[in-house]
């Protein structure tokens, strides 16, 4: 059965709460996070990276070795972070300042994920190999998902 991108999403979404369901350890459920967004869509790299003083440090994720910190302000995710909201990147090579862990790398989105004082915590990373693979359908339901982990933030 073909099904549309909001389709899967929507499944998605329910396994998701499942998974975390009784789970209160941040990083295991940040470790399943990113391990059934990247089977599900077959990406080239899907991760979190959480926020450690000023700079961005790795957290789990599925795909090949990246770097394991970003400066706040710097490449995509320490731009998200800075901005506190999602950044959609259709061609790397158009984002200026874009951190280019893996050559291989061609479309991008970073999601922040807010505390309860709307503090930016940790980012979720996507990257694709394809161009221009993130849409409006993807933030706003890679945002509900991550709007999951807020509550594990504990001030
Ligand atoms: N491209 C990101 C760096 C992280 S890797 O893509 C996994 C950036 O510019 O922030």
């Amino acid at each position: 059965m073909y099904m549309t991108k909001r389709d899967r999403y929507n499944e998605l979404r329910k396994q998701i709460i499942s998974l975390i369901e009784g789970e209160d350890d941040l990083i295991a459920n940040m470790a399943n996070i990113s391990s059934v967004i990247h089977e599900t869509f077959g990406f080239w790299w899907t991760g979190f990276y959480i926020v450690k003083g000023d700079t961005l440090v790795l957290g789990p994720f599925q795909g090949p070795v990246a770097c394991t910190r970003i400066p706040f302000g710097k490449g995509v995710c320490g731009t998200a972070w800075k901005h506190k909201e999602t950044i959609v990147v259709p061609d790397v090579e158009e984002f200026p300042g874009h951190i280019a862990c893996s050559s291989l790398s061609r479309s991008e989105i970073v999601v922040p994920i807010f505390d309860s004082n709307g503090d930016v915590r940790a980012v979720l990373d996507i990257d694709s190999k394809e161009l221009s693979t993130f849409d409006e359908t993807d933030k706003a339901n890679l945002e509900m998902i991550v709007a999951q982990l807020s509550p594990f933030f504990k001030k």
